[in-house]
């Protein structure tokens, strides 16, 4: 009836409703809540080489119609992802994609390396289990025979040590880190892309020709609140990152541009809780989406999108996601 799997390059998707990195925890957090084997994917919180305790508080504060967050990549290490939240997370039914954050590009690289290299050492589901995506039997794609993870994303959305600036706001550095992922790991490459730039297009253009599988739209608007009474920044980084639906628009219109000039697919991010909104992005471009945000004031909606979405592709009279992606009149 409806054929709601998609083909990002070699990463294939049972749906194309994924969980966004950073809001989801590593899965564990929401088990009992939400039923796993809706999902199109998981992209569990962003690692870094060494564990990194993160910005001093607070980290969070609410704005109108979404959030600031200043996580600062709090995490345990890629060490400890592996050993203790890659053996949890290949039990889940769904694609769960790695993502990692260097402090340089060899750190990309290492990295990179190295999660390719718990994929290959992670034995296969049973049969029957895991089907569609992380640990399956089944073919991933062109990917076919690589297990463990079904894909790698880059958060190109962080600072190069060397330069201060985020890697993403430099085609030539997007393009050597996605380069160098794809020579070093044999999962499928996304790369995570920053709005925070004057033109995104180039960026985009290089992740591709370097041979990203697709590119993911977007991190987060770099934003400020403060405490006038108090005459202080709220933040305790000072600046932190802009999302939730006050930011769809904005990423709307990114993954529309991209669309046009770039052929590889799109991963469209930002302000996504609603069906509508889903079916805005693909039309705009996209052939999946991540909900980040509203997992915290919804942790079922990501299951609830994927239940909602037959119903809105037969609305456009579509069977196919692939008959939405990039069609817009
Ligand atoms: C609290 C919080 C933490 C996040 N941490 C990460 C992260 O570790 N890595 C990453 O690539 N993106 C991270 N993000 C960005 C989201 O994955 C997503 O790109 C962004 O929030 C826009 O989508 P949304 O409006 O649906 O939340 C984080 C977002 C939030 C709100």
């Amino acid at each position: 009836m409806y054929q709601l799997d998609v083909k990002l390059g070699r990463l294939y998707l049972k749906n194309p409703i994924l969980a966004a990195s950073g809001t989801f925890g590593y899965a564990r957090e929401m088990e009992g809540i939400v039923d796993f084997a809706k999902l199109g994917g998981i992209i569990p919180k962003t690692v870094t080489k060494r564990a990194r305790i993160g910005n001093p508080p607070p980290r969070t504060v609410e704005t109108p119609s979404g959030m600031l967050n200043a996580i600062g990549l709090d995490n345990d290490g890629i060490d400890h992802f592996i050993a203790h939240h890659l053996p949890y997370l290949g039990t889940l039914p769904t694609a769960i994609i790695a993502n990692i954050a260097g402090k340089t590009e060899d750190e990309f690289l290492e990295m990179a390396e190295q999660i390719g290299k718990a994929s290959l050492q992670t034995p296969l589901a049973p049969e029957g289990e895991g089907a569609g995506g992380f640990n399956s039997p089944r073919p991933l794609g062109e990917g076919s025979g690589v297990r463990g993870f079904a894909g790698l994303e880059l958060n190109l959305s962080c600072p190069n040590v060397s330069g201060g600036v985020d890697f993403a706001t430099d085609p030539h550095v997007t393009a050597r880190v996605v380069a160098g992922a794809r020579r070093v790991c044999p999962l499928p490459i996304i790369a995570k892309l920053t709005p925070n730039v004057t033109n995104i297009v180039p960026i985009a253009q290089a992740a591709a020709d370097a041979g990203a599988d697709a590119v993911s739209l977007v991190n987060t608007f770099i934003g400020m609140a403060i405490d006038w009474k108090k005459r202080r920044p709220i933040l305790g980084n000072v600046t932190g990152g802009l999302s939730g639906p006050a930011i769809k628009p904005l990423a709307l219109r990114l993954v529309y541009q991209v669309a046009r000039a770039v052929k590889i697919p799109i991963i469209g991010v930002g302000g996504i809780s609603t069906i509508d909104d889903v079916m805005e992005f693909l039309l705009a471009g996209a052939s999946a989406v991540q909900i980040g945000t509203a997992n915290f004031f919804d942790p079922t909606v990501c299951g609830r999108l994927a239940d909602e979405l037959p119903k809105a592709l037969e609305q456009l009279g579509a069977t196919k996601v692939q008959e939405v992606t990039r069609k817009l009149n």
